[in-house]
């Protein structure tokens, strides 16, 4: 079966409930890892009013509830059964009231411009139809002075670990998800949307385009992960 990015939500609630788990298995449990050191880095300040995009499963969202008890997080996926996932975990880690979970596009925001501190994506931007135009919504939805935050996936190099980075990409990843009874074609096409996907330098022009300004990267991983922040 061959996934094309205008059928995602049910692709993604889908997959849904082994979302978590796979993710563990698939990064030996280092997702935990990069999601804390992405968020401890980005400097969240009290009282911050927090957009997370594609928030899927809500980990970031309650990264960041966890670390300032005082902000607000809005966590945005349009995947229904992602939603579910997420608000089971916040009810259970009882931040019910500092996590708010809509069911949106990110290119139909129920927001108004210039609402947000901070806005984050965590593994969302290499699924959206345009990657200049989700940045330029992120850009949009943050106050001036404002941050972005983006943590994703590089895709491999053309050397010796790039090439193993690359077997484990087509190879290893769709066959673990089969082993653990969730669908290939689901993780064939999330490996391949990393081949397929932005290089550094082409996240930081592409943020730079979108009007943000002091730009800076952070290696995880050995690049294989990358945090990205900007201001408005
Ligand atoms: C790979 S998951 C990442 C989830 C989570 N942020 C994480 O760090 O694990 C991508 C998520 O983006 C959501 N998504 C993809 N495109 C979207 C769009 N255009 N609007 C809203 N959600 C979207 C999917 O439903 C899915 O939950």
């Amino acid at each position: 079966m061959f996934i094309e990015k205008n059928n995602l939500s049910e692709v993604f609630s889908g997959i849904a409930p082994y979302y978590d788990l796979l993710n563990h298995i698939l990064s030996f449990n280092r997702d935990k890892l990069w999601r804390m050191e992405f968020i401890a880095t980005a400097g969240i300040k009290e009282n911050a009013r927090i957009l997370d995009l594609c928030t899927g499963t809500a980990d970031i969202a309650i990264e960041c509830a966890k670390r300032k008890n005082a902000c607000q997080v809005f966590g945005v996926d349009f995947s229904e059964e992602m939603l579910k996932q997420a608000r089971d975990k916040i009810n259970r880690l009882g931040l019910e009231k500092q996590i708010y979970l809509i069911k949106a596009d990110v290119f139909k925001l129920p927001f108004h411009s210039d609402f947000f501190d901070l806005v984050s994506i965590s593994f969302g931007l290499r699924n959206l139809i345009d990657y200049s135009k989700g940045m330029e919504k992120m850009a949009n939805m943050l106050k001036k002075g404002g941050k972005v935050i983006i943590l994703e996936f590089s895709p491999p190099l053309d050397n010796a670990a790039g090439r193993v980075y690359d077997f484990y990409l087509k190879k290893m990843v769709p066959l673990v998800a089969l082993i653990c009874g969730g669908s290939t074609a689901a993780y064939k096409y999330l490996s391949s949307s990393i081949s397929a996907f932005l290089y550094p330098k082409q996240i930081l022009n592409c943020m730079e385009l979108a009007g943000l300004k002091n730009l800076s990267m952070k290696k995880m991983c050995l690049g294989v992960v990358n945090a990205y922040y900007g201001e408005k």
